[in-house]
């Protein structure tokens, strides 16, 4: 008899989460709809997928082929990291009515036009070529019959969004669009979805809800935007849009994002992903983890905060087994390439990497620092007394500067990006060297060690 019991608790909590949108819904009518969604359970529960990974390709790294550090790309990077999460801020203050101590939206950051248009050249030489290198066995459809598309998973944010067949701007012309007339699906919904990037240009369009599709993992009426106007910096981007995979509380469109969805509706076997992020093979495993990728301990982290990003608290930094900051928060952040810290707390980081200086620009202003190519250091991130995760020389070193092949510049960045006191942001070049689980069911992320 266990098993119908876990089917009702499941069903009830169907019920609990749905209650919210449907408030016309008498208790009759909702007693019959609780019946009957335990009579689908019982008929579908052991379709329930056991957890299904999809492959994709990783964002382009910052060190050029002829291992010289692109500034150019990496001072993007900054501008569309401090945006994506000063987007996120303001998401969370309009979604809970305040920010966190210590968080603070800071202005727009602005990419110096002279910037913009020199990699908009270089994007244009590099865009064909590009398309080789991709691995996407993973598409998103969305609507009814399907339209396909490729997103980027980005757990530092929570909102999916794909290109409009209505979009006008011309990076919107390599990419897959979304035609919410030809989905038997689609709704469309009040209010408009914007996101400014800070080149002069939004990310902004209209709100439906159509029924999602990853690999099979499907999401009923999953809200989404259709977007209209698309910036240059999505120009040499392979995918089509973004897939948020943190929580509601700093969505745009203030609702449930793919991942919660999905599994509300009990279409996943787990309340957790996987996230193997690699130069190959990338994969992002939905309802549980790959273990053919990892080793068995998942070392799991409480989440610290509350205010929707997945934040661990506890942190060190270590160069070698000398710790250079303690005490720290972070931010896993698939979506974010590089890794930033308050401009102080890395100040005192280099200071003890031997050789390290300070690398900046009158033209591009502070933030990265550089070292002898010879010495790249040992760079470790721990937890309380977890594991010390140890990022591999070639994760920290985005190559050489442009001015002198003996010095390397790394991936730790100054930045203040208003995210809270002593908050770091942990993107992909530390997710390259272990496997990261997102455990919504926890509430915690957890490391292992790579198989
Ligand atoms: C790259 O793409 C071109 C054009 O689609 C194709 O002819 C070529 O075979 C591809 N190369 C590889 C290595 O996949
Ligand atoms: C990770 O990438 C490296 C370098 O491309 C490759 O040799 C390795 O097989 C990849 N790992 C997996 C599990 O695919």
């Amino acid at each position: 008899m266990r098993i119908p019991v876990i089917l009702l608790g499941f069903a009830i909590d169907q019920i609990s989460i749905k209650c919210p949108e449907s408030q016309s819904i008498r208790p009759s009518t909702m007693l019959k709809f609780l019946l009957l969604l335990y009579i689908v359970h019982l008929v579908t529960a052991s379709s329930i997928p056991r957890g299904t990974s999809v492959r994709f390709r990783r964002r382009k790294g910052l060190t050029k082929t002829n291992g010289v550090f692109d500034e150019d790309r990496a001072r993007a990077e900054i501008v569309y990291t401090k945006n994506k999460h000063r987007q996120n801020l303001i998401n969370l203050q309009r979604n809970t009515g305040s920010l966190q101590k210590g968080q603070e939206i800071k202005e727009l950051a602005v990419l110096p036009v002279s910037l913009q248009s020199r990699i908009l050249e270089k994007r244009q030489a590099e865009s064909l070529t590009d398309q080789n290198e991709t691995e996407w066995t993973g598409p998103t459809s969305i609507g009814t019959p399907v339209q396909n598309f490729i997103v980027d998973f980005d757990t530092g944010s929570s909102d999916l969004w794909v290109p409009s067949s209505s979009c006008t701007s011309s990076t919107c012309s390599y990419k897959h669009k979304y035609t919410s007339s030809a989905s038997s699906t689609s709704a469309k919904k009040y209010g408009t979805f914007t996101i400014e990037y800070g080149d002069k240009s939004t990310v902004s369009g209209s709100v439906y809800t159509d029924t999602v599709d990853i690999i099979g993992v499907k999401a009923m009426n999953q809200y989404f935007a259709a977007v209209t106007t698309l910036s240059p910096s999505f120009e040499d981007d392979p995918a089509d849009g973004i897939c948020g995979l943190a929580f509601t509380k700093i969505s745009n469109l203030h609702k449930s994002p793919f991942f919660n969805t999905a599994f509300d509706q009990g279409n996943l076997k787990g309340n957790l992903f996987g996230y193997f992020l690699n130069h190959t093979n990338s994969e992002l495993f939905l309802g549980g983890t790959n273990t053919n990728l990892h080793q068995r301990d998942i070392e799991y982290h409480t989440l610290s905060s509350s205010s929707g990003f997945w934040q661990i608290g506890g942190a060190k930094a270590l160069i070698g087994s000398t710790i250079a900051n303690t005490g720290f928060q972070t931010i896993i952040d698939s979506g974010t390439t590089l890794i930033y810290g308050p401009p102080d707390e890395v100040e005192d980081f280099y200071s003890k990497v031997p050789g390290a200086a300070v690398y900046d620009s009158p033209l591009y202003g502070p933030g990265f620092y550089s070292f002898p190519c010879s010495s790249v250091p040992d760079v470790s991130f721990q937890w309380g007394n977890g594991f010390k995760w140890t990022m591999k020389k070639e994760s920290f070193n985005l190559g050489q500067t442009q001015e002198d092949p003996s010095r390397c510049v790394g991936a730790l960045v100054g930045q203040d990006l208003g995210l809270g006191y002593r908050v770091w942001l942990l993107g992909d070049a530390f997710m390259l060297n272990a496997y990261c689980v997102f455990n919504f069911a926890q509430n915690s992320v957890g490391f292992a060690k790579l198989a």
